[in-house]
């Protein structure tokens, strides 16, 4: 099963899927990272574990068709069946929602559909909430609107800083989006 992971930026949760292929956690090939922001360290990571790159400047081109047409371009060149967001900083458009329906996924640091959005770890400080979490959900033409597949809470302790609750967020991340990840693309659950 060849998966494509789409990131835009430090690419942690990318890293924990590469550690999982590599250790059989994951019955997966990453057969590309598609990135939209030169320099990001997602292809860093990439790069250190041969997995091929698909970096583009949206500015370049016209439009987000035109950009997501050339990106399927390089899904088909890879033979990519599943598509997995993991801090991809743009809306997914008409071109690729068709092409793969229903086999586009999201991860997002919070309960949804409590806060949506950019930064949902400083909403949750900002909203006095005692409860987070990440959630795992299809992707449509909203913003983390889809159908929810996975979620898991964190509790926000008065002593939690940005930073303190991003980690603790992240670490169930890592884990919850293997788990998530491996179920879908062959119907087995890790144990
Ligand atoms: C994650 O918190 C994910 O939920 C959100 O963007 C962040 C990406 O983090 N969509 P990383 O780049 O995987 O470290």
């Amino acid at each position: 099963m060849k998966i494509a992971v789409f990131a835009s930026g430090n690419g942690s949760n990318f890293q924990a899927i590469i550690d999982a292929m590599e250790n059989g956690a994951l019955s997966v090939e990453i057969g590309l990272l598609v990135c939209d922001k030169a320099g990001a360290m997602a292809i860093e990571r990439a790069k250190a574990h041969s997995i091929p790159t698909f970096v583009f400047a949206a500015k370049s081109y016209a439009s987000k068709e035109a950009f997501e047409t050339d990106i399927l371009k390089q899904l088909r060149i890879h033979n990519i069946e599943w598509i997995f967001l993991a801090g991809y900083m743009r809306l997914i458009g008409t071109v690729l929602l068709e092409a793969y329906k229903g086999r586009i996924v999201n991860i997002h640091p919070s309960l949804l559909p409590a806060f949506p959005g950019k930064d949902a770890v400083g909403q949750a400080l900002e909203a006095g909430a005692t409860e987070t979490g990440v959630t795992i959900h299809f992707v449509d033409e909203g913003m983390d609107t889809g159908p929810v597949i996975a979620q898991a809470p964190v509790s926000i302790e008065p002593s939690d800083t940005h930073e303190s609750l991003h980690q603790k967020i992240q670490a169930l991340e890592h884990t919850l989006y293997i788990q998530t990840i491996q179920t879908l693309v062959t119907g087995v659950k890790l144990s």
